[in-house]
């Protein structure tokens, strides 16, 4: 399989839904991902699979997008310009395999979700999504990343600690669902030489497994 990894447009809303209805299903209702595109301090990256086109992308745009006008193509040039708007991806759509999404608040990055399609897990999709998310982390200058984790899912607890992660916290009956508890997990300060150099090893491991492109469009 060949993927890559770029930032989310407002066109791979319905994408990113079906993974998060996927994923968690019990936990509602859903997010509104097209809110969360708008929220200056959420971060939002995307895995697809580079060998699955997704055709009905194109049908999906709006008349606006579609519109040929000087006018039109004057506005799309300018937003492939302008990194902060969501409205035009960089290619035809390919099938999204795996999103996650982040809050920048203060000088903390807070990993809101990640999830990966059931059929394409443990192929190092989730690992990849974490990975953006840290350098996101440390572009944004942040000192720490936080987040909240059931107690019974061991599976992205194992892939937490991998990078790091130890937990600080627990937050009772957190999900409304069931109730469950979750651990709130933290990173010590990314910017200190023991994380990086962590991290650095973990991705070069990573990169010798398993080859992403990263788009250039990637925030
Ligand atoms: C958690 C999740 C994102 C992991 O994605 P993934 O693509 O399957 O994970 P990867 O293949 O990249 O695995 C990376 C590491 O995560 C850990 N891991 C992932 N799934 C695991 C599992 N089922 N059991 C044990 N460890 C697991 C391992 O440490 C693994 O490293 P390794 O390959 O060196 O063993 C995915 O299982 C998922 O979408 N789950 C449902 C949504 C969810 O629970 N999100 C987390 C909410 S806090």
């Amino acid at each position: 399989m060949s993927f890559y990894v770029r930032r989310m447009y407002k066109e791979d809303v319905d994408q990113v839904t079906e993974i998060d209805r996927e994923a968690f299903p019990t936990q509602w209702p859903p997010p509104n991902y097209q809110n969360e595109l708008r929220n200056q301090s959420a971060h939002f990256t995307v895995v697809c699979d580079e060998e699955k086109p997704v055709e009905q992308l194109v049908a999906n745009t709006t008349p606006e997008k579609r519109a040929t006008g000087l006018l039109a193509r004057i506005k799309r040039l300018f937003s492939r310009n302008n990194p902060s708007d969501n409205s035009m991806p960089p290619s035809p759509g390919h099938y999204i395999v795996g999103f996650v999404g982040s809050w920048i608040m203060s000088d903390e990055v807070h990993i809101t979700s990640i999830a990966v399609r059931e059929t394409y897990r443990r192929q190092g999709i989730g690992e990849k999504l974490l990975i953006s998310a840290v350098e996101k982390a440390m572009e944004l200058k942040a000192n720490i990343l936080t987040l909240e984790v059931r107690v019974s899912n061991t599976g992205a607890q194992s892939l937490y600690s991998k990078y790091g992660f130890t937990q600080v916290g627990l937050r009772r009956a957190y999900y409304t669902d069931n109730r469950e508890d979750a651990l709130l997990m933290s990173t010590d300060k990314i910017n200190s030489a023991s994380f990086q150099s962590r991290f650095r090893q973990l991705k070069e491991a990573y990169s010798r497994r398993i080859t992403t492109k990263d788009k250039a469009t990637q925030e």
